[in-house]
């Protein structure tokens, strides 16, 4: 199910004129890829290349895969101004990789090549993914750059960390086709709150070991969590996905990043959520581990029925609770914290036990979910759940597939995150 992600976001680009421009770094390669899945997804793409574009990718390449030419220079149709028709008949636009030099022309408004020319008259949603070395990206000179577009109300995805050309690593890689198209399809909706937000989200359930071989665990397969993940990346959201161990694929698009026990967890969490928009917690997280980890073996003749000595786990989401509240009861706080989403598996929908937790571990929203039934809880693909809001809200969600409930837990958070802007 949400390994199609990439292929929904694509499908809500059909019938779409898309212009996508490229600009001249080594990603240029990539946009091929990403032209091609523009295209699959029934999209109209036309692109525009940078003379440096065409040192790393050739117009052929793109005209090959769109089944349009490939347009470099201004002058190509000068009888029909060429860059106010390519710029009208967008119906969004997609710069990718734009090098800092072209993200200082948008910011500065210049018009000196077809790329630049045609990005000054478009009117369309415009979606602007950064690639570059770690140090151009980090210049005052760039970051002015991106917030001016930013402020303009250019969606600006990526860049993502990882090895950049030449063997340096940092920031500046250009993010994955997959991410850039959830973009384009999250700004083409009329409403996107979560577009460009960062979410954290857990899932799966923790080990606690006891040794080696064995450990302490639970049901939880990830289902609900992955699907949480892959609908905020279809929304447009930057999307950290913080998992226990699991079978499912990893969503199109999300970065993922594996743990197996509640510590591991907590701190992946807690780095992650320095700088998050929305921390959603559908993780299963153990509340005990056992005191002692036995690195060898132990013998099942010196292992006494009842006597794994167990101590209790950080409650991560608690945690982050009592900072926020700590935060704003300092007035020191850096940026807003973010939004606390929690679940409570439950086998009954007990209000007043959901409406407990979500008050005493500082949540704004809260999923109580049924896991004692065939078609809701563990390792299926339904649910029913209750949503309870610290501002009020009650929502019954009766039986639904689990994409579909991520979809109203969206639903609800991008409501809670007009309401913050409002605020
Ligand atoms: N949680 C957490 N850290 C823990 C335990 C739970 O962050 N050590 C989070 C879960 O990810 C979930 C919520 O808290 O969002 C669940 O709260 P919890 O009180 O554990 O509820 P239940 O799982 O329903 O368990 P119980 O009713 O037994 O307390």
């Amino acid at each position: 199910m949400v390994g199609f992600a990439q292929d929904f976001a694509a499908k809500e680009l059909s019938g779409r004129h898309v212009l996508l421009g490229v600009s001249g770094g080594i990603a240029a390669y990539k946009a091929a890829a990403l032209a091609r899945e523009l295209v699959k997804g029934g999209a109209t793409v036309q692109v525009v290349l940078t003379p440096g574009a065409t040192q790393f990718v050739g117009a052929a390449t793109f005209a090959g895969l769109t089944g349009r030419p490939a347009h470099t220079g201004i002058f190509d149709e000068a009888h029909a101004i060429h860059h106010v028709r390519l710029a009208r008949e967008a119906d969004i636009a997609v710069f990718a990789p734009a090098t800092a030099n072209l993200i200082a022309k948008f910011a500065a408004g210049l018009a000196d090549d077809l790329v630049s020319s045609t990005f000054t008259c478009l009117t369309c949603p415009v979606v602007v993914a950064p690639a570059m070395h770690t140090e151009m990206w980090s210049h005052t000179a760039t970051q002015d750059n991106i917030a001016t577009l930013a402020r303009r109300g250019v969606l600006v995805v990526g860049p993502d960390e990882g090895e950049l050309a030449g063997g340096d690593v940092g920031p500046g890689r250009l993010v994955d086709p997959a991410t850039i198209v959830a973009a384009m399809a999250a700004a083409l909706r009329p409403s996107r709150p979560l577009a460009g937000q960062r979410v954290v989200v857990t899932a799966g359930g923790t080990r606690e070991p006891i040794d080696p071989v064995r450990y302490i665990g639970n049901r939880s397969s990830g289902k609900m969590g992955y699907a949480l993940a892959a609908e905020c990346s279809r929304r447009g959201a930057r999307v950290e996905l913080v998992s226990g161990p699991t079978w499912l694929p990893e969503p199109a698009g999300v970065s993922t990043h594996s743990v197996e026990t509640a510590l591991q967890m907590r701190d992946a969490v807690l780095e992650l959520a320095v700088d998050a928009d929305v921390v959603i917690k559908a993780a299963a997280v153990a509340d005990f581990r056992p005191t002692v980890y036995h690195r060898q073996k132990i013998r099942k003749e010196h292992l006494e029925l009842g006597s794994v000595e167990l101590e209790r786990n950080p409650d991560i989401l608690a945690e982050l609770g009592a900072d926020r509240r700590r935060r704003q009861s300092e007035g020191a706080i850096p940026g807003p914290a973010p939004l606390l989403v929690g679940f409570a598996a439950e086998t009954d929908l007990e209000e007043e036990r959901g409406r407990d937790k979500l008050h005493r571990k500082g949540m704004d929203l809260i999923v109580v979910n049924r896991v004692d039934m065939a078609d809701a809880g563990f390792n299926v693909d339904t649910n029913r759940a209750l949503l309870l809001g610290a501002d009020g809200l009650r929502a019954e969600v009766g039986l639904t597939t689990k994409a579909e409930l991520a979809g109203v837990v969206c639903d609800q958070i991008e409501a809670l995150l007009v309401q913050r802007q409002q605020s």
